[in-house]
Protein backbone atom coordinates (compact mmCIF):
# COMPACT_ATOMS: atom_id res chain seq x y z
CA UNK A 1 0.00 0.00 0.00
CA UNK A 2 1.15 3.60 -0.88
CA UNK A 3 0.65 6.58 1.13
CA UNK A 4 0.10 9.54 -1.49
CA UNK A 5 0.86 12.65 0.77
CA UNK A 6 -1.11 15.77 -0.33
CA UNK A 7 1.69 18.30 0.54
CA UNK A 8 -0.43 21.54 1.50
CA UNK A 9 -3.32 22.63 3.87
CA UNK A 10 -4.45 25.59 1.50
CA UNK A 11 -8.25 25.22 0.26
CA UNK A 12 -8.75 25.55 -3.22
CA UNK A 13 -5.38 23.82 -3.47
CA UNK A 14 -4.71 21.94 -6.84
CA UNK A 15 -2.50 19.78 -4.80
CA UNK A 16 -5.58 17.58 -3.82
CA UNK A 17 -6.84 16.96 -6.97
CA UNK A 18 -3.30 15.97 -8.34
CA UNK A 19 -3.16 13.76 -5.65
CA UNK A 20 -6.33 12.11 -6.33
CA UNK A 21 -5.33 12.05 -10.11
CA UNK A 22 -2.34 10.14 -8.95
CA UNK A 23 -4.59 7.72 -7.17
CA UNK A 24 -6.78 6.81 -9.94
CA UNK A 25 -3.33 6.36 -11.78
CA UNK A 26 -2.03 3.85 -9.14
CA UNK A 27 -5.89 2.03 -9.07
CA UNK A 28 -5.64 1.47 -13.12
CA UNK A 29 -2.39 -0.12 -12.39
CA UNK A 30 -3.88 -2.27 -9.86
CA UNK A 31 -1.48 -0.69 -7.18
CA UNK A 32 -3.65 -0.15 -3.64
CA UNK A 33 -2.96 3.51 -1.96
CA UNK A 34 -4.39 5.98 0.28
CA UNK A 35 -4.17 9.89 0.26
CA UNK A 36 -3.36 11.53 3.08
CA UNK A 37 -3.97 15.20 2.84
CA UNK A 38 -2.64 17.97 4.79
CA UNK A 39 -5.86 19.57 4.75
CA UNK A 40 -7.00 17.58 7.03
CA UNK A 41 -4.57 18.37 9.99
CA UNK A 42 -6.17 19.95 13.26
CA UNK A 43 -5.22 23.94 12.33
CA UNK A 44 -3.43 24.28 15.85
CA UNK A 45 -1.22 21.35 15.10
CA UNK A 46 1.84 23.05 15.38
CA UNK A 47 1.16 24.59 19.02
CA UNK A 48 -1.42 21.56 20.30
CA UNK A 49 0.83 18.26 18.71
CA UNK A 50 4.49 19.45 18.24
CA UNK A 51 7.88 19.47 20.99
CA UNK A 52 6.42 19.35 24.72
CA UNK A 53 2.92 18.11 23.32
CA UNK A 54 3.98 15.49 20.99
CA UNK A 55 2.04 12.51 21.20
CA UNK A 56 -1.25 14.72 23.09
CA UNK A 57 -3.27 15.83 19.87
CA UNK A 58 -4.99 12.47 19.14
CA UNK A 59 -5.93 14.10 15.39
CA UNK A 60 -2.47 14.35 14.73
CA UNK A 61 -1.53 11.12 15.98
CA UNK A 62 -4.26 9.21 13.26
CA UNK A 63 -1.86 11.09 10.82
CA UNK A 64 0.98 9.78 12.32
CA UNK A 65 -0.32 5.99 12.70
CA UNK A 66 -1.14 6.55 8.79
CA UNK A 67 2.57 7.25 8.13
CA UNK A 68 3.99 4.49 10.42
CA UNK A 69 1.53 1.52 8.63
CA UNK A 70 3.11 2.66 5.27
CA UNK A 71 6.75 2.07 3.95
CA UNK A 72 6.34 4.04 0.49
CA UNK A 73 4.86 7.63 -0.18
CA UNK A 74 4.79 9.52 -2.99
CA UNK A 75 4.56 13.67 -2.08
CA UNK A 76 2.37 15.82 -4.19
CA UNK A 77 4.43 18.93 -3.68
CA UNK A 78 3.27 22.82 -4.11
CA UNK A 79 5.56 24.90 -5.07
CA UNK A 80 5.60 28.24 -2.30
CA UNK A 81 7.94 30.80 -3.07
CA UNK A 82 10.61 29.11 -4.19
CA UNK A 83 10.12 25.66 -2.32
CA UNK A 84 8.03 23.56 -0.95
CA UNK A 85 5.16 24.77 1.84
CA UNK A 86 5.74 25.17 5.46
CA UNK A 87 3.23 23.01 6.64
CA UNK A 88 4.74 20.39 5.04
CA UNK A 89 7.90 21.12 7.14
CA UNK A 90 5.87 21.52 10.46
CA UNK A 91 4.55 18.20 9.69
CA UNK A 92 7.35 16.66 9.56
CA UNK A 93 8.46 18.86 12.50
CA UNK A 94 5.45 17.07 14.16
CA UNK A 95 6.25 13.19 13.50
CA UNK A 96 8.48 10.97 15.97
CA UNK A 97 12.04 11.21 14.69
CA UNK A 98 13.96 8.76 14.33
CA UNK A 99 11.62 6.58 12.34
CA UNK A 100 8.83 7.45 10.82
CA UNK A 101 10.44 7.75 7.62
CA UNK A 102 13.71 5.86 8.37
CA UNK A 103 14.61 3.31 5.69
CA UNK A 104 11.76 3.75 3.67
CA UNK A 105 10.84 5.10 -0.18
CA UNK A 106 9.75 8.07 -1.46
CA UNK A 107 8.26 9.28 -4.88
CA UNK A 108 8.38 13.24 -5.37
CA UNK A 109 5.58 15.45 -7.48
CA UNK A 110 6.21 18.87 -7.55
CA UNK A 111 3.54 21.51 -9.12
CA UNK A 112 3.52 24.81 -9.91
CA UNK A 113 1.65 28.10 -11.84
CA UNK A 114 5.68 29.19 -13.02
CA UNK A 115 7.58 27.17 -14.84
CA UNK A 116 9.83 25.25 -12.53
CA UNK A 117 7.08 22.60 -11.39
CA UNK A 118 8.02 22.65 -8.27
CA UNK A 119 12.48 21.92 -8.97
CA UNK A 120 13.71 23.33 -5.79
CA UNK A 121 10.73 22.41 -3.74
CA UNK A 122 11.51 18.43 -4.90
CA UNK A 123 15.40 19.07 -4.08
CA UNK A 124 14.83 20.94 -0.59
CA UNK A 125 12.56 18.05 0.49
CA UNK A 126 15.22 15.80 -1.11
CA UNK A 127 17.68 16.89 1.53
CA UNK A 128 15.23 16.60 4.24
CA UNK A 129 13.87 13.42 3.12
CA UNK A 130 17.98 11.68 3.33
CA UNK A 131 18.51 13.56 6.59
CA UNK A 132 15.36 11.54 7.98
CA UNK A 133 17.05 8.37 5.83
CA UNK A 134 14.38 8.05 3.12
CA UNK A 135 15.87 6.71 -0.06
CA UNK A 136 14.12 8.97 -2.93
CA UNK A 137 13.40 7.52 -6.46
CA UNK A 138 15.26 9.60 -9.13
CA UNK A 139 12.76 10.37 -11.56
CA UNK A 140 10.95 13.09 -10.07
CA UNK A 141 7.61 14.56 -11.95
CA UNK A 142 7.94 18.30 -11.87
CA UNK A 143 4.31 19.80 -13.46
CA UNK A 144 4.71 23.32 -14.27
CA UNK A 145 2.05 25.71 -15.42
CA UNK A 146 -0.38 23.78 -13.70
CA UNK A 147 -3.03 25.76 -14.15
CA UNK A 148 -3.14 25.19 -18.08
CA UNK A 149 -2.34 21.17 -18.14
CA UNK A 150 -4.97 20.33 -15.34
CA UNK A 151 -8.72 20.08 -16.08
CA UNK A 152 -11.53 18.28 -15.16
CA UNK A 153 -9.06 16.24 -12.60
CA UNK A 154 -6.80 15.05 -15.15
CA UNK A 155 -3.32 16.19 -16.53
CA UNK A 156 -3.71 17.17 -20.27
CA UNK A 157 -0.21 17.33 -21.33
CA UNK A 158 0.86 13.99 -22.81
CA UNK A 159 4.28 13.96 -21.64
CA UNK A 160 2.81 14.69 -17.92
CA UNK A 161 1.25 11.17 -18.32
CA UNK A 162 4.03 9.31 -19.83
CA UNK A 163 6.15 10.82 -16.95
CA UNK A 164 3.29 9.98 -14.37
CA UNK A 165 3.22 6.02 -16.22
CA UNK A 166 7.03 6.18 -16.00
CA UNK A 167 7.33 7.13 -12.23
CA UNK A 168 4.62 4.64 -11.16
CA UNK A 169 6.13 1.90 -13.16
CA UNK A 170 9.84 2.79 -11.37
CA UNK A 171 8.57 3.21 -8.38
CA UNK A 172 6.80 -0.85 -8.21
CA UNK A 173 9.93 -1.94 -8.49
CA UNK A 174 11.85 0.90 -6.28
C1 LIG B 1 1.91 30.92 -0.68
C2 LIG B 1 2.06 30.57 -2.13
C3 LIG B 1 3.29 30.74 -2.73
C4 LIG B 1 3.46 30.40 -4.08
N1 LIG B 1 4.71 30.50 -4.63
C5 LIG B 1 4.91 30.10 -5.92
C6 LIG B 1 6.22 30.09 -6.48
O1 LIG B 1 7.20 30.39 -5.83
N2 LIG B 1 6.35 29.69 -7.76
C7 LIG B 1 5.27 29.30 -8.53
O2 LIG B 1 5.47 28.95 -9.68
N3 LIG B 1 4.02 29.27 -8.00
C8 LIG B 1 3.82 29.64 -6.72
N4 LIG B 1 2.56 29.59 -6.16
C9 LIG B 1 1.47 29.07 -6.97
C10 LIG B 1 1.24 27.57 -6.74
O3 LIG B 1 2.36 26.83 -7.20
C11 LIG B 1 -0.04 27.17 -7.46
O4 LIG B 1 -1.10 27.66 -6.69
C12 LIG B 1 -0.19 25.71 -7.78
O5 LIG B 1 -1.53 25.50 -8.18
C13 LIG B 1 0.07 24.73 -6.69
O6 LIG B 1 -0.38 25.15 -5.43
P1 LIG B 1 -1.84 24.78 -4.83
O7 LIG B 1 -1.90 23.29 -4.66
O8 LIG B 1 -1.90 25.52 -3.55
O9 LIG B 1 -2.89 25.21 -5.83
C14 LIG B 1 2.36 29.93 -4.84
C15 LIG B 1 1.11 29.79 -4.20
C16 LIG B 1 0.96 30.10 -2.87
C17 LIG B 1 -0.39 29.88 -2.23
Amino acid sequence: MICIISATNRQQALTPQVAQHYQNQLHEAGIPSQILDLQGLPPDFAYSALYQNAGKNPAFNQFQEVIDRHEKFIFVVPEYNGSFPGVLKTFIDGLRYPGSFQDKKAALVGLSSGMQGGALALSHLSDILAYLGTDVLSLRLKLYRIEAHFAEGKLTLPLFNDLLSQQIARFQKF
